[in-house]
C-alpha cells in the first residue's frame, strides 16, 4: 500500500508538535500544577519529560517510521502477535480519551461563542464560577458543543493525511503563541499577580508525594500524545530520511514551552483575582474571562483566544481519531469515509455519558470518580504508562539494532547519546514508570 508521507520535515514536526500541544497545556497543564503544590509539581514534570518522555517519543517514532505501520500493526510486525496486545490498548486508549477530549473541545466552542456576545467577560469571581459551573451541569447545551467538536475533528480526518492535519497546525499555532505572550504580560502585571508567580515558579521540596509523582508522570503522557501509538502513527508517515530523534526533541520543547507559558498566563491571574487554585477542571475556563476583563478590547482578545484554544484542541484531537481510524483502514480494509462515521459516532456517545457525568449524573460514583474522572484516570494513569514501558521495552531489548542503525547518522555513526537512550529503553523508563504505579496503589 502506498502510504501517505509529510510534505517535509518541518510539516512532520509542526504536525506532531499540533498533537502534543493543545487541551494538555492550556487546560490540563494548569489546573493539575495548581492542585499539586505548584512549583514542585512543575520541577516533577519536567524531569519527568525531559528523561522519560523524550525517550519514550523517540522510541515510539522511530518504530513508527520503521514499520511504517500503525500501532497494532507495528507491534505484530516486531513482536509477534501477543506484542499486539499493546497496539489494541493504545488504540482504546485514543478512543477514551478522545471522549472526554471532546466534551472539553466543546467548552472551548461554548467559551468562543460567548466571548463573542461578550456575556462571560467579567473579573467578579462568583460569577466567573457559575458561568462554568451552570453550563457544565447543563443536561443538554455541552452536548451540542461535543457534537459540534467531534464532527469537526472528522471533516478535518476525512481530508486526508497532508491537506488536513498539516494545514490546519502550521500558520494558526504561531499565532496562538503570539496572543499567550500578550497575555502572559497583562496576567504578571495583574494586583497580587506574585504571589502565583511565586506559587508556580518555587519548589517546595516539602510536600514530595507518590501521587505527584503520578500525576506528573500521567500529565507527561498525555501532554506529548505518548504511550498510545499516535507518535508511533505519526512517526509511519514520515520519510526514511527524517531526522527522528531531533523531530522529538523539538516537539517536547514546543510543549514543554506552552505548558510554561500556559502556567505563566494563568497561575498569577489565579491568586491575583481570589480564585482557589484547586478549582480543577474549570480553572482555565474561569480564570481567562477576568484577564480579558482588564484589557482594552477584551471582546476582541477574548475570541481569539478561545478560538486558537479550539484550533490548538482540535490538532491534538485529529491525532486522537487517526489513531483509532487507521487501525480501522490498515487492520479490517474499511474505507476511511466509513472508519470516520462509525468511530465519531461511538466517540460521541460515550462522550454524552461523560459530559453528563459531570452534571445531572455525577451521582454515579466508582472508586469516588465520576466517568469524566475514571476515563482520565485510567488513560493517563494506567494505560499510556503502560505503553510506555512495552515501547521502551520493544526498542531496549527487541529492536535495538534497527532502531539504532536508522538513528544513526548519515555515516552510520552512533549518536554520544545512544547509550544512555538504550539504557532509558531496557531500565530506567519501564523501571521508574512500574515503580511510580505501584507506588500509588501501594498508599492508596
Ligand atoms: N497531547 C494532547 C494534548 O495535550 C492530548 C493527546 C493525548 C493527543 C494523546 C494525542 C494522544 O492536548
Amino acid at each position: 500500500m502506498d502510504r501517505a508521507t509529510w510534505s517535509s520535515r518541518l510539516g512532520f514536526v509542526m504536525a506532531a508538535a499540533g498533537s502534543a500541544v493543545g487541551l494538555g497545556a492550556i487546560w490540563k497543564f494548569p489546573y493539575v500544577t495548581a492542585q499539586n503544590g505548584g512549583g514542585i509539581f512543575l520541577f516533577a514534570y519536567l524531569l519527568t519529560v525531559f528523561t522519560m518522555g523524550i525517550s519514550v517519543m523517540i522510541a515510539e517514532m522511530a518504530v513508527g517510521q520503521i514499520s511504517q505501520k500503525s500501532p497494532v500493526g507495528a507491534y505484530r510486525f516486531f513482536g509477534g502477535i501477543s506484542w499486539s496486545a499493546v497496539g489494541y490498548t493504545g488504540v482504546l486508549c485514543g478512543f477514551l480519551i478522545l471522549s472526554f477530549y471532546s466534551v472539553v473541545g466543546g467548552w472551548t466552542i461554548f467559551y468562543f461563542v460567548k466571548s463573542v456576545q461578550g456575556s462571560v467577560i467579567t473579573s467578579d469571581v462568583v460569577q466567573l464560577r457559575r458561568v462554568f459551573e451552570v453550563f457544565v451541569h447543563d443536561p443538554f447545551e455541552p452536548l451540542w458543543y461535543h457534537g459540534a467538536f467531534i464532527a469537526l475533528t472528522a471533516a478535518v480526518v476525512l481530508s486526508g493525511v497532508q491537506q488536513g492535519i498539516e494545514r490546519v497546525s502550521k500558520v494558526l499555532m504561531s499565532l496562538f503563541f503570539l496572543l499567550i505572550l500578550i497575555l502572559i504580560v497583562r496576567s504578571l502585571t495583574l494586583p497580587n499577580a506574585m504571589e502565583g508567580l511565586v506559587y508556580f515558579l518555587m519548589p517546595d521540596f516539602g510536600s514530595i508525594s507518590a501521587r505527584m509523582a503520578l500525576e506528573a508522570l500521567g500529565l507527561a503522557f498525555f501532554s506529548l500524545s505518548l504511550g498510545m501509538g499516535c507518535m508511533l502513527t505519526y512517526g509511519s508517515y514520515v520519510s526514511d530520511d527524517t531526522n527522528i530523534a531531533s523531530s522529538a526533541a523539538y516537539v517536547v520543547g514546543l510543549t514543554v514551552l506552552s505548558c510554561i507559558m500556559s502556567g505563566l498566563m494563568i497561575l498569577p491571574a489565579v491568586f491575583s483575582i481570589g480564585l482557589d487554585p484547586a478549582e480543577g477542571p474549570g480553572l482555565t475556563f474561569m480564570t481567562m474571562p477576568a484577564v480579558f476583563a482588564h484589557m482594552g478590547g477584551a471582546q476582541f482578545f477574548a475570541a481569539l483566544f478561545f478560538f486558537l484554544l479550539f484550533v490548538a484542541a482540535i490538532t491534538s484531537a485529529v491525532s486522537l481519531l487517526e489513531v483509532v481510524v487507521s487501525f480501522l483502514i490498515d487492520e479490517f480494509a474499511v474505507s476511511r469515509t466509513r472508519a470516520v462515521i462509525l468511530m465519531t459516532a461511538l466517540i460521541f456517545i460515550l462522550g454524552v455519558f461523560a459530559s453528563l457525568s459531570l452534571g445531572i449524573w455525577g451521582g454515579y460514583t466508582l472508586f469516588g470518580m465520576n466517568l469524566f474522572e475514571q476515563l482520565d484516570y485510567v488513560t493517563c494513569h494506567i494505560m499510556m504508562p503502560f505503553g510506555g514501558v512495552m515501547i521502551s521495552l520493544l526498542v531496549g531489548w527487541k529492536i535495538w539494532g534497527p532502531v539504532s542503525r536508522r538513528l544513526s547518522g548519515a555515516d552510520g555513526a552512533a549518536y554520544w547519546w545512544f547509550g544512555i537512550f538504550r539504557s532509558f529503553c531496557r531500565y530506567i523508563a519501564p523501571f521508574l514508570i512500574l515503580l511510580v504505579l505501584v507506588f500509588q496503589h501501594v498508599r492508596a
